[in-house]
């Protein structure tokens, strides 16, 4: 699976980003968390660290047990800078929640602490959900912050699209389906899947990196399929739902 950075920052939706960090654990995903120093007021960092069975890191000045490594991968024999090594070694780093005050920084390309470091240092997408009161997300910094950010590459999500998913869920699926290695299976015995699949084609291909998907006798299939319901039976509505142009973390 993949090795997913998370960068939490300061706001009441930082509980979000345990649930989130539980369910990519779980499904195979290997996560690594930064988190800013306010962002500890709101969830602290024995929790991530359980749920991700690797430490938590605050500030480049702390060493990293780790150094660097994700769980799973075997630590290098020097010590390195573990804002640098972290980011070398993620396939994604995702800021959820971002607050306005770290989106603020993003934009102006501030460095003054570890999780804004990973984030000029990093090679790999980085994305960044916003989470705050709908006057701060409004408010015409905020927009024009993200605004740059866009600009520079960075991926916005945020449309508040009604689901049952948890936005946890849908993050994460969101993920996996734009950005991540996956392995889908594509069910190709099942009987509505024809004609969904050039809509869901058209829609996905700009958006997926590096799917792979295989069809029931492991084949790959140049179609992609992103999404099954609990019975193996493709669930469009979430499907669709999902490919919107964002997804909500507030
Ligand atoms: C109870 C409480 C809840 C907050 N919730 C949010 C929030 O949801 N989003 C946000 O952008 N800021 C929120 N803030 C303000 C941030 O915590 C504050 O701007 C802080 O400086 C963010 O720091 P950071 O970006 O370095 O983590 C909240 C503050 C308090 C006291």
């Amino acid at each position: 699976m993949a090795r997913i950075l998370l960068g939490v920052s300061g706001g009441i939706a930082a509980y979000k980003a345990l649930e989130l960090v539980r369910l990519a654990s779980a499904g195979g995903h290997e996560v690594r968390v930064v988190q800013t120093p306010t962002s500890r007021r709101f969830v602290g960092e024995a929790s991530f660290q359980a749920l991700t069975g690797a430490p938590v890191l605050v500030s480049e000045f702390e060493r990293d047990p780790a150094r660097g490594a994700f769980p799973g991968q075997r630590p290098p024999t020097h010590e390195p800078l573990s804002h640098l090594e972290l980011v070398a070694n993620a396939e994604v780093y995702l800021i959820a929640p971002a607050s306005a005050n770290t989106i603020a920084k993003l934009a102006a390309g501030l460095a003054d602490n570890l999780l804004c470091s990973c984030a000029l240092a990093a090679t790999c997408p980085v994305l960044v959900a916003p989470a705050m009161n709908n006057h701060m997300y409004e408010h015409a910094s905020t927009q024009a912050n993200l605004q740059v950010l866009r600009e520079r590459g960075v991926e916005v999500l945020l449309e508040n699209i009604p689901n049952q998913l948890s936005s946890a869920e849908r993050l994460l699926t969101f993920l996996e389906l734009t950005h991540l290695k996956m392995n889908f299976c594509l069910d190709a015995g099942h009987a509505n899947m024809k004609e969904g699949v050039s809509t869901a084609y058209t829609i996905l291909k700009g958006r997926i990196r590096s799917t792979h998907l295989h069809d029931n006798n492991g084949k790959e299939d140049s179609h992609l399929f992103p999404f099954f319901s609990e019975g193996g039976t493709i669930d469009w509505k979430n499907t669709m739902e999902l490919l919107r142009p964002g997804v909500c973390f507030a």
